[in-house]
């Protein structure tokens, strides 16, 4: 299959070339209380999922991973997300406790950018995370290995039903083996679509997660 018209190869080929120029987007001078007002701007016109996020880390080889996951919480703290703590990215994490994320809201044209440390969220707060989601869910996360592999789909399915008959009425707690990362960022940078490509770039970064933010705009 030729793939020549999937990636458009010359400017005459694209279709959103010129677009209407969003006026002034950068309304805080926060970086969490602006994503915050990002956030709900992209939940109204996303199709699902406007807090799926880039996820990126690294091995202790430093070879680069990424893959989506959902965002659960952000706060002056940072941004939380959850997951199987021995699947790929857990063991990245362990080895190599730093992360970047990477949002792209495609029906408004934005993207925000976090790089920094990752701290594992206490018990309490994931014990309190996991007895939100739903009961099928809860019980996903003790079936499933997940990042290793699976001889088949109906070994899952055998998995999932013996742990629902493990813990047939009784609440489902949460395993050890999940629970949720917090991204402590010290870099944070918005982009904003522009006609011509000349997009604007607004970059918060700061030291360490006691001293101020310090901003400065970047050439797209
Ligand atoms: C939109 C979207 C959201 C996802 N959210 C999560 C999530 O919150 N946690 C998670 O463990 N996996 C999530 N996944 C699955 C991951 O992308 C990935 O397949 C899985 O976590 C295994 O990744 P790993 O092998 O790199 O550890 C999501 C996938 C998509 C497409």
């Amino acid at each position: 299959m030729s793939t020549d018209k999937l990636i458009p190869s010359s400017p005459s080929d694209e279709t959103y070339a010129v677009d209407e120029d969003q006026g002034e987007v950068f309304t805080v001078d926060e970086p969490v209380a602006l994503f915050a007002e990002w956030l709900t701007l992209a939940k109204k016109s996303e199709t699902n999922d406007a807090n799926a996020m880039a996820l990126a880390t690294a091995d202790a080889n430093g070879l680069p991973d990424v893959r989506m996951v959902l965002l659960k919480d952000i706060d002056a703290r940072g941004l939380t997300f959850y997951t199987n703590t021995m699947s790929a990215k857990g063991r990245q994490l362990t080895e190599n406790p730093q992360a970047a994320i990477c949002f792209h809201w495609k029906s408004i044209r934005r993207q925000v950018r976090f790089r920094g440390a990752i701290a594992p969220v206490s018990a309490a707060e994931a014990d309190a995370y996991f007895k939100t989601r739903a009961r099928g869910a809860r019980i996903g996360a003790w079936a499933s290995d997940q990042s290793r592999p699976l001889e088949s789909r109906f070994a899952l399915e055998k998995k999932v039903a013996a742990k629902a008959a493990q813990f047939g009425v009784k609440e489902v707690p949460r395993p050890d083996h999940w629970s949720g990362y917090r991204l402590i960022p010290s870099e944070i940078e918005f982009w904003v679509n522009r006609p011509f490509r000349l997009h604007d770039r607004l970059k918060f970064t700061r030291e360490n997660e006691k001293t101020a933010w310090t901003t400065e705009k970047l050439y797209p």
